[in-house]
């Protein structure tokens, strides 16, 4: 069975104080959570402090991006070296990075790649706007997205990589896709285009989670699907006993599953 995997997405908030008061808060709830795997990806000027408050838990730590080169004149940017100091894993391909800062399916796969030989666990995001949704394109958006996303990238251990599936169309709305309809697109969609790329084994040892207005109150129903590994948390992530009680679903979901 894959462990399922608990992700909080800050994005663009919370300064150094606001996120030490935040994670201690989480942590006790969080600690108490076993059998799955949790990591906060907060800001870069946090992940200082919040890797201290981290020592000696088993709560991993996640950044939002990176670039992929591995030093040089790129004004603004974060290395994977500097990422893998502190981080076990980055999220890359994000909607809005695609979305407000170009990312292309070709970035993300320079990303990718520089993340994995960095020894950082990718969780790569795919998704479709809601015209795509709309006009029945989810398919052929997403399975563009993982083929080019990972051209040319040898997997041969399925630990090594975390998708999400966030539609667009979700994030941040309130408006959640069905667990069912989720589910779906990540076992039929996601998961195969895994197994097409990488073989059975692969596909079935990779996380793909959910990601889109997850929240304590829905959490528990994408967390019983057979293919929904887990979750990407955004607003929900920034409320302490709201993102325990995510934590606390998948745990709950994974026991069901046994
Ligand atoms: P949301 O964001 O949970 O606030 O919808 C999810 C994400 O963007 O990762």
């Amino acid at each position: 069975m894959r462990k399922p995997f608990v992700a909080g997405n800050w994005k663009m908030h919370k300064t150094v104080a606001e996120a030490r008061h935040l994670v201690s808060e989480m942590v006790p709830g969080l600690q108490a959570v076993s059998g799955i795997d949790r990591v906060l990806c907060p800001p870069f000027t946090t992940l200082l402090a919040v890797s201290a408050l981290l020592a000696g838990t088993d709560i991993a730590l996640g950044a939002q991006n990176m670039h992929w080169e591995i030093a040089g004149a790129f004004t603004g940017e974060v290395s994977p070296s500097m990422v893998a100091e502190l981080c076990k894993y980055v999220i890359i391909g994000h909607s809005e990075r695609r979305a407000y800062f170009g990312e292309t399916d070709s970035t993300v796969n320079r990303k990718v790649q520089s993340a994995l030989s960095h020894g950082i666990v990718p969780i790569v995001c795919v998704g479709e706007t809601l015209q795509e949704n709309e006009a029945r394109l989810t398919e052929e958006v997403i399975l563009r997205q993982i083929k080019e996303g990972l051209a040319r990238i040898d997997i041969t251990d399925g630990s090594t990589l975390v998708i999400a599936y966030e539609p667009i169309w979700a994030i941040g709305t309130g408006r959640a896709a069905t667990a069912q309809g989720a589910n779906t697109v990540i076992g039929g969609v996601v998961r195969s285009s895994i197994a097409e790329l990488y073989g059975q084994e692969v596909a079935e040892a990779v996380r793909i989670l959910y990601g889109g207005s997850v929240k304590a109150e829905n959490a528990a129903d994408f967390f019983l699907q057979s293919d929904i590994d887990g979750a990407l948390v955004g607003g929900a992530s920034l409320k302490a006993a709201e993102f325990i009680k995510i934590a606390q679903a998948a745990a709950q979901g994974y026991l069901a599953g046994q």
